[in-house]
């Protein structure tokens, strides 16, 4: 009864954190133009045209306030978005884009790298797995890194529209295997699809769990 209750706070107080307005604030290119104002973030990562931007924009319900394209590499800095007064969440460039240049995919990197393994302010990491291609070698590296710094994260699988019902179970347990190897990975993994709108509330209630 007391969890149920619990949950049931749980989802009205994040159905009512993500009526606030929220607006875009600032791209960061590098660790020094972080925010210093010590609100708390959380943060999307994952592979390019995984389906952070779109997944932001439903998480906020703004279509078109994070930029999405058909092109991977869209996103290029940390873009922080500030929901109400309350909290940032930051989208973030993917990794794993074959076609930037070195110089571009050192900085990418070098930048995500830093953010990921020493933000006091970054409550948890959401990391996006594409539904039709699972949990890859460089989401693997991203996991162990944030493993390393004790940083909190949660798998979120993306565009499970594009998945048949059963397909979608298979990939959820190959991808709980994945989880139970890594030790700062939450147990729990949100199933979403921007285009179709599902798993929105369930995620927006993990982003308040991650608060404390
Ligand atoms: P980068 O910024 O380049 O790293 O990409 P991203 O991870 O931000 O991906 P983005 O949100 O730009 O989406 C990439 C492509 O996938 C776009 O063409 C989106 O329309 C599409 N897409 C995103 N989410 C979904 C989804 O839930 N279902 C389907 N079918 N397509 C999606
Ligand atoms: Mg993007």
């Amino acid at each position: 009864m007391q969890i149920q209750e619990d949950r049931a706070a749980e989802a009205a107080h994040a159905a009512q954190l993500f009526r606030q307005p929220s607006e875009f604030v600032k791209g960061v290119v590098n660790v020094a133009g972080l925010p210093d104002d010590n609100l708390p973030e959380v943060a999307f990562a994952g592979r390019s045209n995984v389906g952070k931007s779109s997944l932001l924009n439903a998480l906020l319900g703004r279509q078109g306030l994070a930029r999405t394209s058909n092109t991977p590499g869209r996103t290029r800095e940390l873009n922080y978005f500030r929901v109400g007064e309350a909290l940032y969440v930051v989208d973030m460039p993917g990794y794993g884009y074959a076609r930037a240049s070195k110089t571009l995919v050192r900085d990418w990197n070098h930048l995500i790298r830093d953010y990921l393994r020493g933000r006091t302010q970054l409550k948890r990491v959401f990391l996006l797995i594409d539904s039709r291609h699972g949990v890859k070698a460089n989401d693997k590296e991203t996991m162990e890194l944030m493993d390393k710094s004790a940083m909190s994260y949660q798998l979120v699988l993306t565009k499970t529209d594009k998945l048949k019902a059963r397909e979608v179970e298979a990939v959820i347990a190959a991808t709980a295997e994945q989880v139970a190897k890594h030790g700062a990975a939450y147990p729990e993994i949100v199933v979403t699809s921007a285009e179709k709108k599902q798993g929105i509330d369930e995620l927006r209630q993990a982003v308040v769990r991650s608060l404390g």
